[in-house]
């Protein structure tokens, strides 16, 4: 048996936080861990080449094809079974999950957000959206959290989280492009690779104490 653990990246758009978890993963910095499935919930999502790419398993699951919320939560979670998924990681993943999907996962469930939570968050807080509030509410920072996912939007226990700085006269692509590269690349992949490296040893507790 593996002794990583196995983790599911969901993706809608470009990906560029899947490519991030990938070169850490190519560079040896998520040792503990494996990316072995991508699931993108839009036929256009660039992630998936990004996964094909780099030979990992990609899949596109969309709501239309499994006739609505219920059915595509029950093929992502056929999925997960069939690749023994453990860690399941949203980045950039714009689909609310339903109640009962994210409590049958409690606190396996990752997400990254483009804003330090609790500022700029929650339903239809994604994307360029969080920056433009951020502008418009003229902070002098912000930046990107790492939560576990809960039944409210941007509202599970946070997990790491790191500052960026607003400059005079940023547009919102400008802040989105700068907390991607100074926040967003960078604690998504440490987060996950403490996450696989914690469960790691959790599993090696309990094999030590069921041999007592
Ligand atoms: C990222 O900025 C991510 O934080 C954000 O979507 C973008 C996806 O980019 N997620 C949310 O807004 C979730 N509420 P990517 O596809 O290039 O990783």
């Amino acid at each position: 048996m593996s002794r990583k653990i196995r983790i599911a990246v969901l993706a809608s758009g470009g990906g560029t936080n899947l490519q991030a978890l990938i070169d850490a993963e190519r560079s040896g910095n998520i040792p503990d861990g494996e990316i072995a499935i991508v699931i993108c919930n839009r036929k256009s999502a660039y992630a998936a080449e990004r996964a094909k790419e780099a030979g990992i398993r990609a899949e596109i699951v969309t709501r239309k094809a499994y006739g609505g919320q219920e059915g595509f939560e029950a093929r992502m979670t056929e999925l997960f079974e069939e690749e023994n998924i453990e860690l399941i990681v949203l980045a950039g993943f714009l689909n609310i999950l339903s109640e009962d999907f994210v409590r049958r996962y409690d606190h396996r469930i990752i997400n990254i957000h483009p804003s330090l939570i609790p500022a700029f968050c929650g339903e239809g807080f994604y994307g360029l959206v969080p920056h433009i509030a951020a502008l418009e509410r003229g902070v002098r920072v912000t930046g990107a959290t790492v939560h576990f996912v809960n039944e409210i939007a941007d509202g599970g226990e946070i997990i790491a989280q790191k500052a960026v700085e607003v400059r005079p006269g940023d547009t919102p692509e400008e802040l989105q492009k700068r907390v991607m590269e100074q926040a967003e690349w960078v604690i998504l992949p440490e987060a996950v690779s403490r996450i696989c490296t914690e469960r790691i040893q959790q599993k090696e507790r309990e094999q030590d104490n069921g041999c007592i």
